[in-house]
């Protein structure tokens, strides 16, 4: 890896458009991709940071993506991804997007209205498709069979590291995170703030390195 490698960061989450006005999304704020970035700029690190709409400020310092779909956000991480030298899939991506977008809004009094959602691109799969040399990380978020969903992921997306928490942690200030390494490796992290996640993580991805 070069003496600043170059970080690809996905943040908060996307949003799938139903018509101009009205969309499917979730709870994510983005605070642990800008948590992420954070630490990452702090260790020299060039931060690419393709972030949905995010309730927390974009960090100062980073080369900022803004994206609003599932498929922008693949769009814009499939063209970065060949200079990063590493990932990290912060973002909530939405599973499912509507069907079809309407132009114009919809209007009360038409009735019932049936939405038909069809599944939206696995950005880390995609990416892991074509990880070459590079270090890739991810989260999952579990209710239940934490470990064992997760490790599943691991394996599905190629990642390299996965950390393991649940949905708890959507816009909390500490949660407990499971980090688990292709290698083997399984630590229960314990309690941290998102900003000291992301020092742990930073570590494995990058090697110990402080400026
Ligand atoms: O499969 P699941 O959504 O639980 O996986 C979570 C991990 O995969 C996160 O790192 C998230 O950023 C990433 N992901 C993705 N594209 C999706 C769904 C999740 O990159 N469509």
């Amino acid at each position: 890896m070069s003496s600043r490698p170059r970080l690809l960061i996905t943040a908060g989450p996307t949003r799938e458009h139903v018509d101009p006005v009205r969309f499917l999304s979730n709870a994510s704020t983005g605070a642990q991709g800008a948590a992420l970035a954070e630490e990452a700029l702090a260790r020299g690190c060039i931060v690419d940071f393709v972030h949905g709409p995010l309730a927390v400020p974009v960090p100062a310092g980073v080369i900022a993506h803004a994206v609003v779909s599932a498929q922008d956000m693949l769009d814009a991480a499939l063209r970065l991804h060949p200079a990063c030298d590493a990932v990290i899939g912060a973002a909530a991506v939405s599973d499912f997007r509507p069907r079809e977008t309407t132009a114009g809004k919809r209007k009360r009094g038409s009735g019932a209205w049936t939405l038909e959602l069809v599944p939206t691109a696995d950005i880390l799969r995609a990416l892991g498709e074509r990880k070459g040399h590079r270090v890739h990380a991810g989260f999952a978020l579990e209710t239940d069979d934490l470990a064992a969903n997760a490790l599943r992921k691991l394996h599905e997306k190629q990642l390299d590291w996965l950390v393991a928490n649940s949905p708890q942690a959507i816009g909390a200030a500490e949660s407990r995170y499971l980090l688990l390494g292709r290698d083997g490796t399984q630590r229960d992290l314990g309690v941290l703030t998102k900003r000291a996640l992301a020092a742990v993580l930073l570590d494995v991805l990058l090697g110990p390195v402080r400026p």
